[in-house]
């Protein structure tokens, strides 16, 4: 990338506000689904309450699967920005941004994902356990585990963004990188921890999301590997006019 392209994207595309005005409507949603609600609407939120709601549960599952497929949608457009697909279209600077706004509304899902389990009384897990790694001992606590450490490693991540400059290119370059060990986490956490697994469609969506990636990641790897073996020397202008 130019000095001059570095520069473009040294700063974040989405405003601190915003990112701040995310998690706020997040935990907003959070609070009208699982207090709120049953409280001002008993009606509307009968199918949320009873002995047994499910549907928190399916709300979880349903945003688990969303919030996984926007960090797939981020990590193709992070390729694409990487393996210059994207100069074609939509260009560089709409990539970069797209890329960011995905993955930051990846994260408030996945935030939902984990706290709107609150609700769900099958298991009655509590705030603490789902914030903290490995602490679900009634359900798969290992495997829940790896999916609450990648939701910290995403959070460092998009907070990245914000303190690039801060941490300079290099750091945030290598830190940017802990995003497909995120991804790994996430499917992985999906595959072990999650209900639908045992579904066809589940595990198709598993197979196309994660050999996408795979084959996007190796076609990069590739064309590092030809620009890295055959340098493209460009042309000066006076050279390229003496050869005419
Ligand atoms: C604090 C962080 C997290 C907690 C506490 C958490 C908790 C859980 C639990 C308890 C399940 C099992 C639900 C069930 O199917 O019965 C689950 C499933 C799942 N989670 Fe997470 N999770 C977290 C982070 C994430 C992240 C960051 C992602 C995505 C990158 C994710 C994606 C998924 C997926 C795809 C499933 C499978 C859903 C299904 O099969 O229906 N989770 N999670």
């Amino acid at each position: 990338m130019s000095n001059q392209s570095q520069n473009e994207f040294n700063e974040s595309s989405v405003t601190l506000q915003t990112f701040v005005l995310f998690l706020v409507a997040t935990f907003s949603g959070l609070l009208v689904a699982v207090l709120l609600l049953p409280i001002f609407l008993p009606n509307m939120a009968f199918s949320l309450s009873g002995d047994a709601p499910k549907a928190y549960w399916y709300l979880s599952r349903a945003t688990a699967f969303i919030s996984l497929s926007l960090l797939w949608l981020s990590m193709v457009l992070g390729l694409g920005i990487t393996n210059k697909m994207a100069r074609l279209w939509p260009g560089m600077p709409a990539t970069f941004a797209i890329h960011e706004y995905v993955s930051l509304l990846g994260l408030a899902f996945a935030l939902f994902h984990a706290l709107i389990i609150l609700g769900d009384h099958y298991i009655n897990f509590t705030l603490l356990q789902l914030l903290v790694p490995f602490a679900t001992l009634e359900y798969r606590p290992f495997w829940v585990g790896i999916g609450q450490i990648g939701f910290y490693v995403w959070l460092i991540v998009v907070i990245s963004f914000y303190i690039r400059p801060l941490i300079g290119q290099k750091s945030w370059r290598l830190l940017h990188y802990a995003s497909f060990g995120l991804y790994l986490m996430g499917i992985m956490h999906g595959i072990f921890s999650g209900t639908d697994t045992s579904m066809g469609w589940a595990q198709n969506y598993y197979w196309y999301s994660a050999g996408s990636l795979i084959f996007l990641a190796f076609m990069r790897f590739v064309g590092s590997l030809i620009n890295a073996l055959f340098p493209v020397k460009k042309q000066t202008p006076v050279q390229r006019s003496s050869q005419r």
